[in-house]
């Protein structure tokens, strides 16, 4: 009887090897180990041995079950396994929009240039603590200029050339400050927050003037800011954006809705100093405006300038693309050309 139980064994060993399916594996424990499989019919042989026999022919035939269990669930476990990948192998399927297109023959192209740096300054701000607000393209006058201590009649407004609406109230916002504004009537300070967005001005077209633009304006109220902290904020964001150190010079600016005002430059990248069309130059590149809130701006703002201070700034995107990625000319940025986007990798 022992001998059969190793003749048992071997046909298991061997028996086992072949079978390749889950449901072959059930019937292959059944043969072996079910009620009217193998060893149970060496078992029922057991009434005949001598009661030592029997003990140890026992423990033997339990071993060799604990063996054949062990075994049978191994090979199981190794068959799902391999039932899976080769499902995933033959099911598996491409939902990026990537190579649907392709076999279309149609390609995708790359992220636009300017929705890059515009992503990637979101993301810096964001990592600062700043909420991303939005406004509106169409504006009124009161958002655009009045509330930004611009009243009717200032020479600041022929600053800049404004598309008007046919009923003179309405306007094409000329900077994203309006979102100043309209942040101030969503929240109380403290507050920090950026507002990315399209900008509009009747201007000449050239090499770096586009009549339809793009800014990051900034905001940041709270009790004792000072013009250090915003000169912070602004090296962070330029040193993060170009990925190295800029060189930059702050320069008194003037703008109604700050005091004091400046404009802050950095070294032209794209011709390292030298001069070039894009600069004008002068190997310096406007990269935008700034200053500490004005009294009057947050009294529109319904914020009491005798105890909350802050500052704002209001960035050029569409030049920050261009050194960013070594592009010469504004109008390329809007030219919807895929040859042209499709040059350019995600940020
Ligand atoms: N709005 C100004 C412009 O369009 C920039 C600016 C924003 C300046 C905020 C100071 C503070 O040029």
């Amino acid at each position: 009887m022992v001998e059969q139980l190793q003749q048992m064994l071997e046909d298991f060993k061997t028996g086992i090897e072949k079978v390749q399916s889950l449901p072959d594996m059930a019937q292959f424990k059944a043969e072996y180990l079910g009620k009217k499989g193998r060893l149970k019919g060496l078992m029922a042989g057991m009434r005949d041995l001598s009661p030592e026999e029997r003990s140890s022919f026992g423990a033997k035939a339990n071993e060799a079950k604990q063996f054949m269990e062990k075994l049978i669930q191994e090979q199981s476990t190794r068959i799902e396994l391999e039932e899976i990948n080769s499902r995933l192998d033959k099911e598996w399927q491409d939902i990026s929009w990537t190579d649907r297109l392709k076999d279309k023959g149609q390609q995708a192209a790359g992220l636009h240039p300017l929705s890059s740096v515009m992503r990637g300054l979101e993301d810096i701000f964001l990592s600062m603590g700043f909420d991303i607000l939005d406004g509106p393209h169409i504006e009124d006058e009161y958002h655009n200029f009045e509330a930004l201590n611009i009243p009717a009649n200032h020479p600041a407004r022929d600053m800049q050339d404004t598309f008007w609406f046919q009923d003179k109230k309405h306007l094409l916002r000329t900077h994203t400050s309006n979102i100043q504004i309209r942040g101030m009537e969503q929240h109380k300070p403290p507050f920090k927050f950026v507002g990315p967005g399209k900008v509009f001005r009747s201007e000449a077209l050239d090499a770096s003037h586009e009549a339809a633009f793009h800014q990051l304006e900034g905001m940041m109220v709270g009790k004792d800011i000072s013009v250090s902290h915003m000169i912070h904020f602004l090296r962070t964001l330029l040193s993060e954006i170009f990925q190295k150190e800029i060189k930059v010079r702050l320069r008194p600016g003037f703008f109604p809705f700050v005091e004091p005002g400046f404009e802050l430059d950095y070294e032209c990248l794209l011709c390292g100093g030298t001069g070039c069309s894009v600069c004008k130059q002068v190997g310096w590149v406007e990269a935008l405006g700034c200053g500490m809130v004005h009294p009057n701006v947050l009294k529109a703002g319904n914020i009491d300038p005798r105890e909350w201070n802050g500052f704002a700034f209001g960035l050029g995107v569409d030049r920050l693309t261009m050194m960013r990625y070594h592009i010469d000319d504004v109008r390329h940025i809007h030219s919807g050309d895929l040859l042209f986007s499709q040059q350019f990798k995600a940020y």
